[in-house]
């Protein structure tokens, strides 16, 4: 057993965003293998193969902590915790703190660094706004999803999406149900475009964006509130396939009504947005890692292709779009195709 002592306090009581704080240290650790116990003044030791103390309230904001060998564990600067072997015990003569300082003068101790925040009542809107932050699917975050977020994604999508999912929080509904109504949204979205008016296609438009905004909700919720799962991974990805045909087979019935000539620029197009998860995905379950596509990538992951369809709607330019689409996704299709030949790993 790898034991975790948490030094209890009145804050870990407070609820942030859907969890109380107490819960949003546990959980984390109990996901890095820990059996969590909280403590008031002193506590029994009993024996573990090692022990993660922490003296300090905090808010974790690292999801896949890795907590091995002998450490601090310092945030800002500041020393929060300690982890121990399984000497610890041998150690302990009933008063922690004390433990403590015999085990660092006898043993030499690593320092590692973890993204965290101090709990006081003076700081709860700053670790709300870094609880949020932590949820997005940027490298900076420490997250390892199947690839990062895109340019759309990240400069405006993500900065909504933030905050439905605040509103969400303290709100009873789950991942799942957003992604399928987030697919729903999709669909009525679609449906508008084949009304042929220019009113009817820009609330589509509208409603694709909005899609595209509320497709990074479940993600977020499912971060938060410790609710992820394989299957909901799965259905967000394969709900987004749906969609993407979907949209992009009314979008291409609707253009197609001036020149017949539109079905190839879809057909190409449905082809492109399913080529790009598809290549990513696959590297993903082959090479075990995060699909990062190389610095002369072409940007045209699906917040970008989505956002094409709302800018083209916006302008009455949708078979500019659609040719956009077909033409740049198939080409990054091929240049992944070439650019992994030489990445062995
Ligand atoms: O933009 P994208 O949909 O790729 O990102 P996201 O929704 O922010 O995050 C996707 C990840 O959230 C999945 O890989 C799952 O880990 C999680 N998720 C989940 O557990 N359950 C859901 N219903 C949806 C997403
Ligand atoms: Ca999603």
């Amino acid at each position: 057993m790898k034991l975790a002592l948490v030094r209890d306090s009145e804050i870990y009581n407070r609820k942030l965003l859907g969890l109380t704080l107490r819960d949003r240290i546990k959980l984390p650790l109990e996901r890095a293998g820990f059996t969590v116990r909280f403590f008031k003044e002193d506590t029994s030791v009993e024996h573990a193969e090692s022990y993660l103390i922490i003296n300090e309230p905090v808010l974790i904001l690292e999801r896949d902590l890795e907590l091995n060998g002998r450490k601090l564990l310092v945030s800002d600067g500041v020393t929060f915790g300690y982890l121990f072997g399984d000497d610890f015990h041998a150690f302990f003569d009933g008063d922690l703190q004390m433990t403590i300082e015999k085990y660092l003068e006898r043993n030499s101790v690593g320092v590692q660094q973890i993204w965290s925040v101090k709990l006081s009542d003076e700081n709860l809107k700053l670790a709300e706004k870094l609880l949020l932050s932590s949820l997005v699917k940027v490298k900076r975050t420490g997250l390892k999803p199947a690839y990062y977020d895109g340019i759309i994604a990240r400069t405006l999508n993500r900065i909504i999406s933030l905050r439905i999912s605040k509103y969400l929080a303290d709100r009873t509904v789950t991942p799942n149900q957003i992604t399928v109504f987030s697919f729903l949204i999709s669909v009525i979205g679609s449906a508008l475009f084949l009304l042929n008016s220019y009113f009817a296609t820009l609330i589509a438009g509208i409603i694709i964006q909005l899609h595209s905004i509320i497709d990074g909700c479940d993600g977020e919720i499912a971060r938060l509130k410790f609710l992820e799962s394989k299957y909901g991974a799965w259905l967000d990805g394969v709900l987004d396939r749906y969609a993407d045909f979907i949209i992009i087979f009314c979008v291409t019935l609707s253009v197609s009504q001036t020149n017949g000539l539109y079905w190839v620029l879809g057909f190409l197009a449905a082809f492109a947005s399913f080529i790009i998860p598809y290549t990513g995905d696959k590297y993903v379950a082959v090479y075990k890692q995060t699909y990062t596509s190389g610095s002369f990538r072409i940007p045209i992951t699906r917040d970008i292709r989505l956002f094409l369809i709302f800018l083209g709607a916006i302008f009455n330019t949708l078979a500019i779009s659609l040719a956009l689409i077909a033409v740049l996704g198939n080409i990054e299709g091929l240049r992944r195709i070439i650019a992994l030949r030489s990445v062995e790993l």
